[in-house]
């Protein structure tokens, strides 16, 4: 119902797929390389019809996603692992199983083959919210909002065991650079809940973030600035409590106000249930990664020999084109909001080193050329609304792409610059983002199949 709604009313460009990964694990150290030669017998399948037809981002003529070698589906992903009792200190006295809807939602999104490519578009974000809401459970029975450092340190290493047992990397607090003091906000001088609740206006914050409008709040945000305010509010309001104590002004600031929004976080978290606080935070956290593009763009001066001169040749610019940004792209998936970031960034370095023409064009670089490669021909672009990596035991692993990577990079001008104001197109998101489970047990889908050629992951799991 849901997804045939949301088909009919947008002429869709993009199209939602649900992906089944059957990801190869190999227990080899290396960070796996792009070049790896791999047989199509091995391929890494993903095949499951679309969910919905929504037209998110809207830059230049649409091209329809190609789709060369429809194959049946293959056996999806299934995990190998089974979950088991974890091991705890015994030393954090939290009622876990209150807090389970979170912790399977990370574990989840953090497992294990997947935490790498993913972490800094579902599996942080989504362990931040856990923190956010923990640190709440935590204190609920003690006029806190915030865990001393020992108790930090022991519930720090029980979520982690936790998580682990139900298949999360364990690799989480490297990956998200993550540590048991980010659940005491040691900086922020108030940390009670009679306090909080007297010196910020508690009914503005919960009004402004009892539910966060996923396609607003990106860009006319109303939860983020209530959140500062109060931020500010409470690290001022204790200011004096600091004393004597002389700690260096701007660093401390920063560090003050940043901690002080973790208590205003674990606040609203013990004011909103579970789903409406993760909900939020994960929209939260989603504004700011797609503001950012995660690749890095040393100078491309092999890119701009090659193409800079009327006179140079096409194959020989396109190839250093291609070749520089191949291995420019992470093995991580991106969102396509934050594959447009990219290409524009990368374009406008590009002009300034005297690039002129239109490369990306010329040289047919798609948005899902900015994202994570599989056989080099086919991309999976991440939607800008947070996403989570699904499991059931029908449909294995699982998680939405958007099949608008196959649309031509923006090659930056004047003009698309300006048409590339990231809020516009976010406005013009489906209200809701179609769960791939309502989408998969609907019965309205067209059988069209894509596949993803084998991601040959030589993930590196460590300790
Ligand atoms: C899971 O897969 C990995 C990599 O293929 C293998 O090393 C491990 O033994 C498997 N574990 C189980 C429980 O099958
Ligand atoms: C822990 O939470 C669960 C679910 O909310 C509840 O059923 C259970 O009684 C709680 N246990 C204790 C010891 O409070
Ligand atoms: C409750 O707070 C007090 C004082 O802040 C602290 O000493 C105690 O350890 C806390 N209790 C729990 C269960 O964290
Ligand atoms: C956790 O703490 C580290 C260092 O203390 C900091 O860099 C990081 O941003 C914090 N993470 C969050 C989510 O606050
Ligand atoms: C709290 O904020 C609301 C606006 O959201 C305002 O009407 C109200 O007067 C404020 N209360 C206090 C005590 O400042
Ligand atoms: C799938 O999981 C459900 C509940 O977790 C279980 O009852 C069912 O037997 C499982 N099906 C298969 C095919 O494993």
């Amino acid at each position: 119902m849901e997804s045939s709604s949301s088909g009919s009313c947008v002429q869709g460009t993009v199209y939602h797929w649900i992906v089944l990964f059957a990801v190869w694990l190999c227990g080899s150290q290396h960070v796996l390389s792009q070049k790896t030669t791999l047989e199509p017998k091995d391929k890494f399948l993903l095949s499951d019809p679309p969910i919905g037809l929504f037209d998110p981002i809207e830059i230049s003529p649409s091209v329809l996603p190609h789709n060369p070698n429809p194959v049946e589906p293959l056996s999806p992903m299934y995990p190998n692992y089974t979950s088991y009792d974890p091991v705890l200190t015994g030393k954090c006295h939290v009622n876990f199983s209150a807090l389970s809807y979170t912790i399977d939602k990370t574990a989840s999104d953090c497992s294990i083959p997947l935490a790498p490519l993913v972490a800094d578009v579902i599996c942080c974000p989504q362990v931040n919210s856990l923190m956010n809401i923990f640190q709440a459970a935590y204190g609920s029975g003690n006029d806190t909002l915030a865990l001393n450092q020992a108790s930090a340190n022991a519930c720090f290493s029980d979520i982690m065991s936790i998580l682990a047992s139900k298949g999360a990397n364990t690799n989480i607090p490297e990956l998200c650079t993550l540590r048991p003091s980010n659940l005491t906000d040691a900086a922020c001088p108030v940390k009670d809940i009679a306090s909080f609740e007297k010196i910020v206006n508690v009914s503005k914050l919960i009004d402004a973030c009892s539910s966060v409008d996923p396609l607003k709040e990106c860009c006319r945000p109303v939860c983020q600035p209530a959140i500062a305010e109060a931020a500010i509010h409470i690290s001022s309001g204790g200011a004096n409590m600091f004393g004597s104590s002389s700690i260096p002004g701007s660093v401390a600031g920063i560090d003050v106000v940043s901690d002080c929004k973790g208590v205003v976080h674990s606040w609203l978290s013990m004011k909103l249930s579970s789903e409406e606080a993760n909900s939020a935070f994960r929209v939260l956290s989603g504004c700011k990664v797609n503001k950012v593009c995660p690749l890095e763009f040393d100078e491309p001066s092999s890119v701009v020999k090659a193409c800079a001169k009327a006179s140079s040749s096409t194959p020989s610019c396109c190839a250093a084109l291609h070749s520089y940004i191949g291995t420019r792209q992470k093995q991580i998936f991106v969102t396509n909001l934050q594959a447009i970031n990219c290409a524009t960034m990368f374009g406008s370095m590009l002009q300034k080193a005297g690039v002129v023409e239109d490369i990306y064009g010329l040289c047919d670089i798609d948005l899902k050329d900015f994202s994570l490669q599989a056989f080099g021909q086919q991309g999976c672009l991440l939607r800008s609304l947070p996403t989570d990596i699904e499991f059931d035991n029908t449909t294995g692993i699982s998680f939405t792409c958007d099949l608008s990577d196959n649309i031509a990079a923006p090659w930056p001008s004047s003009s698309s610059v300006q048409s590339l104001s990231l809020c516009a197109p976010e406005m013009s998101l489906p209200a809701l983002p179609v769960s791939p489970k309502s989408g998969s047990s609907g019965t309205s889908r067209t059988g069209i199949g894509v596949l993803l050629p084998l991601v040959f992951l030589t993930t590196t799991i460590s300790i």
